[in-house]
């Protein structure tokens, strides 16, 4: 911008106004752009164009699975929020439904944030934060209840919460719904007024439209960051007993040694169900759900079998990435699904996945240094029932010999196991076009056990590891600058492997 009121002008005009039929028009010259940009994903859900980020909404529904996100249409920032619609019957196989959410109300004129989803009356209704604006701009946010009409489009029934409780500040946003005992209850993302720190304030309602405030949830967690987004609470089973689990997306924990290194954090408690009298919830420490770069706002739902499925943002807010440059940024993780053992999370790669395998590549009982294969979309799983020796797996190298003389060959994305510490590294210092590096280009996992079994999902600009069968999980964006650097070498010992083409 040459002047700060073409910035102001370029705010009202483009970057704050809702999808009409002039953007749309130049939304169709966007997505032909975006369409032939590099470092689009094979197998995940991305935009179109524009930013995606917050899953919303989330459900299985009529048949269907339904995944909304975040959305601002006209290029990789983060603008006017609409909510775009993918749905699916296994996961897999995504419909396009397009914008479900254009903000064109005056209750949502500022944008519609996330939410999430329930089921009224054989219809689907959302709980989401409107934001409105008065004619200075300033942005203020109410919680309204939103329905999915037969147009496919989502309209307001009610402002459900009109104003923010008093002891609250505007950070207020992000109602996820559940159900338990004929009574909707929603848990909403909070920042004390009194103290300036996050906390997350419980609401309930017979009817699912009116709803009243039950009180702030009250954890051991006094002083954990300045907000905590996209709080969703859920039970899961374990040795016979019912667990509470709050996932939450705190900002503002300091990076320790190898824990919290992203801008923004998200993770869980555990503990005995919320006593929905007293609030109180008795859990234990925060773990994060995901140790790699790019993760955050994870939603989860059930499915029809009772599998608890989780979809996460590979991605994070106030981070320039390489792709903005051809007018789009980010995707959704692969689902996961959870499980508890021992107090913790487990995460694997949901079962419908095998789905996606075309070609087996390579299989082999006893792995030596070995070349796997060339491929940039795939599923590796290796395995070492003595536990892994000390291994390096090499991931979009240039060629199987890393003639380290031309640059091209330089780039590579390296996991590597150091088996005497039991240290798990993922280092993307030379993986492609660098970015944030501010927050480190390598991630370290120390492991409580020795490492037995990894499975590893690539794809053009994404990368998602599973340990120790989803004991952790890391998740990671790569932007390679030589897209024909597909080669796969492991340099280690004594391991079952298979590598299948995506
Ligand atoms: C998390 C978040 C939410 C908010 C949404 C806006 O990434 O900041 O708290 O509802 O994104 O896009």
């Amino acid at each position: 911008f040459s002047s700060i009121n073409q910035k102001i002008e370029w705010d009202r005009e483009i970057r704050y106004t809702p999808l009409t039929e002039v953007s749309a028009f130049f939304l169709e010259t966007l997505k032909t752009r975006v369409t032939n940009a590099p470092w689009r994903l094979g197998y995940h859900i991305q935009p179109t164009c524009g930013l995606m980020n917050d899953p919303n909404g989330f459900c299985f529904f009529a048949g269907y699975y339904h995944l909304f996100y975040q959305w601002f249409p006209l290029g990789p920032v983060h603008g006017l929020k609409h909510w775009y619609h993918v749905k699916s019957k296994n996961l897999i196989d995504w419909i396009d439904c397009g914008v479900a959410l254009v903000p064109n109300e005056a209750i949502n004129s500022h944008g519609a944030y996330s939410g999430s989803a329930f089921i009224l009356n054989e219809e689907l209704h959302f709980f989401y934060t409107a934001n409105r604006r008065d004619t200075n701009w300033q942005r203020s946010c109410s919680q309204v209840i939103a329905k999915l009409d037969s147009d496919g489009f989502i309209y307001t029934v009610n402002e459900a919460i009109s104003s923010i409780p008093s002891g609250y500040t505007e950070h207020f946003r992000d109602p996820k719904v559940w159900y338990e005992d004929n009574t909707f209850y929603a848990i909403i993302g909070a920042q004390s007024s009194i103290n300036y720190k996050g906390t997350a304030v419980i609401y309930s309602s017979r009817d699912g439209i009116e709803w009243k405030m039950l009180g702030e949830i009250q954890t051991q967690l006094d002083d954990f960051g300045y907000m905590w987004e996209c709080p969703d609470y859920f039970t899961l089973d374990f040795a016979g007993e019912t667990h509470g689990i709050l996932i939450f997306s705190p900002q503002g924990i300091e990076a320790q040694e190898y824990k919290y290194q992203n801008i923004y954090q998200s993770g869980y408690i555990v503990g005995s169900q919320i006593n929905l009298h007293s609030l109180s919830f008795v859990h234990g420490e925060f773990e994060e759900l995901d140790f790699g770069f790019d993760f955050y706002a994870p939603q989860t739902t059930t499915a029809p079998d009772g599998r608890r499925i989780l979809f996460a943002w590979m991605g994070l807010p106030e981070i320039a990435y390489p792709t903005d440059k051809d007018g789009w940024a980010h995707c959704m993780t692969l689902p996961r699904e959870l499980y508890l053992c021992n107090g913790k999370i487990v995460q694997k790669p949901i079962k419908e996945l095998v789905n996606l395998r075309k070609n087996r590549l390579f299989h082999n009982e006893i792995v030596e240094d070995t070349f796997l294969g060339r491929c940039q979309t795939f599923e590796l799983e290796a395995s070492c029932l003595n536990g892994f020796t000390n291994f390096q797996l090499v991931l979009y190298a240039s060629s199987p010999e890393f003639n380290a003389s031309k640059e091209e060959n330089t780039q590579q994305l390296i996991l590597r196991y150091d088996a005497k510490i039991q240290c798990f590294i993922i280092d993307r210092t030379n993986a492609g076009i660098v970015f944030a590096t501010e927050y480190g280009t390598t991630r370290k996992l120390y492991l409580s056990k020795p490492l037995t079994h990894i499975q590893v999902f690539g794809d053009y600009s994404s990368l998602e590891v599973f340990i120790n069968e989803g004991e952790s999980v890391a998740s990671l964006r790569h932007f390679p600058s030589f897209p024909e650097n597909n080669n796969l070498i492991w340099n280690g010992r004594h391991a079952k492997m298979t590598l299948w083409q995506y």
